[in-house]
């Protein structure tokens, strides 16, 4: 990492998004301007609108990402895991942490067995300290990272009231505070070389509330909006070279979050699939992600009709969202063990059912 990242991270010099607005166009808008705005904006976004729909019919032509350097968190296990070996099979160099030792090497071996590269790092996303010294040691020992994949995420289970509050805390730190500091770490040089992709893989709890999950349902609007606000920024810069992808999945199936929710009428989805899917979005500088697509729908639906309506539905599709009371509610986790950079696992072949879990106990 450059002494220049380092400064911006420190908040020691403004970051290359800082522009100043001349003088000359603040509150500089005349009313035939602003009319033209609008007559152009029209003109211009219906003209997307076809444009989109030509593009959904004839297919979006997919990105090479050979040569990448992508690090995914949270790579230790489940849909990271998953995550990590397309994009090694796809020809990127894979980068994982995850504070789960067992899992990461695990996934090295996964990903070596298919001939990949690999590097895992024990992180714990909580800390931000972790985070900005193992991206200097990533950038280091590996180099460039050119596609982060925010992936790391955890779920307490409990009602409100129920939930102590250093497990409330870890939510947060974990689901969406560490993609402001892995951003900080990386953004910087992705737009220096004008190449780079940022993936939140955030939740249709983002953007729908569900009893007993609070504190994720709320972790995860903030991952939505922070994807949101960050593609906003790049593009008002014109940084056409960097993109952001939003992943906003319904419950999966056998990762071990959400294993014994109880939903009914839509089907818990496929890790491989969801996997397949946040690949795709990627190749095609998807900007916004819904697993499965028609759920799109529901989340119109969910502004247009009455809240007593919206309650009703919620409770009907998730009657409990976390029946199995699964994680204790134990003291802090023990202190990160040093981190470390694995090296030369053996090789197995290759599975696409992710490797054991070894952090259930949260
Ligand atoms: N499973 C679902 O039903 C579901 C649905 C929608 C969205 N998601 C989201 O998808 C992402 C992946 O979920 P998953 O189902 O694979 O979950 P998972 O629990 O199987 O995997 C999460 C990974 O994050 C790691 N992790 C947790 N805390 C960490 C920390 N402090 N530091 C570093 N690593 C840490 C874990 O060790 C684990 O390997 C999460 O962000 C989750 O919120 C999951």
């Amino acid at each position: 990492m450059s002494a220049e990242t380092q400064e911006y991270i420190n908040g020691m010099r403004p970051g290359p998004l800082t522009r100043e607005i001349p003088e000359c166009m603040r509150d500089k808008y005349t009313l035939v301007q602003s009319i033209m705005d609008i007559v152009v904006f029209v003109i211009v976004g219906i003209g997307k609108i076809i444009q989109a729909i030509y593009r959904t019919i004839s297919g979006v032509p997919k990105r090479d990402l050979k040569g990448n350097i992508a690090l995914v968190t949270g790579g230790g296990g489940g849909l990271g895991s998953l995550i990590a070996l397309r994009l090694s099979r796809l020809g990127c160099t894979i980068v994982l942490w995850d504070i789960n030792k067992q899992g990461l090497e695990d996934t090295v071996k996964l990903v070596k067995g298919i001939g990949g590269k690999c590097y895992g790092y024990v992180v714990d996303l909580a800390k931000k300290e972790d985070i900005y010294r193992v991206a200097r040691q990533v950038d280091q020992e590996v180099g460039r990272v050119t596609l982060l994949v925010n992936n790391a995420g955890v779920v307490s289970g409990r009602y409100l009231l129920d939930t102590p509050d250093h497990l409330i805390q870890r939510t947060f730190d974990v689901n969406v505070l560490a993609h402001f500091w892995t951003v900080k770490a990386f953004l910087p040089s992705m737009i220096e070389n004008n190449d780079g992709h940022i993936v939140t893989i955030a939740s249709m709890a983002g953007y729908v509330g569900v009893a007993k999950l609070v504190d994720y349902c709320s972790s995860k609007a903030a991952a939505c909006g922070f994807d949101e606000s960050l593609k906003l920024e790049l593009e008002s810069k014109g940084i056409k070279g960097v993109r952001t992808s939003l992943v906003c999945p319904f419950f999966i199936r056998s990762t071990g979050m959400f294993d014994d929710v109880n939903s009914r009428f839509l089907p818990q989805l496929s890790s491989n699939d969801v996997a397949d899917r946040v690949i795709l979005a990627i190749r095609t500088n998807e900007p916004f992600t819904v697993i499965p697509g028609y759920l799109r729908v529901l989340l119109a639906f969910k502004w247009l009709v009455p809240w007593s309506v919206v309650s009703d539905l919620i409770r009907m599709i998730v009657p409990d969202a976390m029946p199995v009371h699964a994680p204790p509610a134990a003291a802090p986790a023990p202190p990160t063990p040093e981190p470390a950079l694995l090296t030369k696992l053996d090789s197995r072949p290759m599975t696409l059912t992710p490797p054991a879990r070894h952090d259930r106990q949260v």
